[in-house]
């Protein structure tokens, strides 16, 4: 039997002998707490993923007020990351980000569980995001796990195409805990 791992599969080819094969999907990403020693990695993903995207110093003071910030590693890489603020009884995610050759994975999914569950332990009993209105696959993901529409913030975001006449509206999340 041998095993073949792709770099950056989600999953493990088995192969026992010429006539039996099994695919195994794996939970080949672990999570983790964000540390200071990470942020040169999330900051490249961010600056790929975001037209917009975060400084290094918003980072550093998320870690320093202690949002709720996670990274997800895969082969001792970052593969992906998740910023959640966390007030008396309310949590809001920040950021949430997976590198954009492995979209699609569940990567994402699984760093947003996380930090839901995380919230729920200390207590918040709601959680609020807001994302871009052209983001089609992060609104399918937070309808997904049972966000709804609960408003409009228009022009709240530089447009995704940094023309500084432009801005583009947020879709303002919610659900219940
Ligand atoms: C949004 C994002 C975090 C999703 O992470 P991901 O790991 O790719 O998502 P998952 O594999 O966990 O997919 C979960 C769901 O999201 C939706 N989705 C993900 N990728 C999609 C795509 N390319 N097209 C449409 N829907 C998609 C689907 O509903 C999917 O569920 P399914 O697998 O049952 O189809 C990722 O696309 C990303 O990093 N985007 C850039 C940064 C960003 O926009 N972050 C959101 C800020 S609010």
């Amino acid at each position: 039997m041998f095993i073949c791992s792709a770099p950056f599969a989600t999953w493990n080819l088995l192969v026992f002998n010429t006539d039996m094969v099994a695919i195994i999907k794996r939970p080949a990403v672990a999570l983790r707490a964000m540390q200071k020693e990470d942020l040169l990695a999330v900051l490249a993903i961010e600056r790929d993923a975001y037209s917009a995207p975060w400084t290094e110093a918003i980072f550093r003071d998320c870690l320093r007020v202690r949002y709720l910030c996670m990274v997800a590693e895969r082969d001792a890489k970052i593969v992906g990351y998740a910023v959640m603020s966390l007030a008396v009884g309310e949590c809001h995610v920040l950021n949430l980000c997976v590198h954009p050759q492995l979209h699609h994975r569940g990567i994402g999914r699984l760093l947003l569980r996380r930090l839901l569950a995380l919230a729920r332990r200390r207590n918040a009993d709601t959680a609020f995001l807001e994302v871009r209105a052209s983001n089609r696959a992060a609104i399918a993901l937070y309808r997904s796990e049972g966000f709804d529409e609960v408003g409009l913030r228009r022009g709240y975001y530089p447009a995704a195409n940094n023309d500084p006449t432009q801005r583009e509206d947020a879709v303002a999340m919610a659900r219940a805990l």
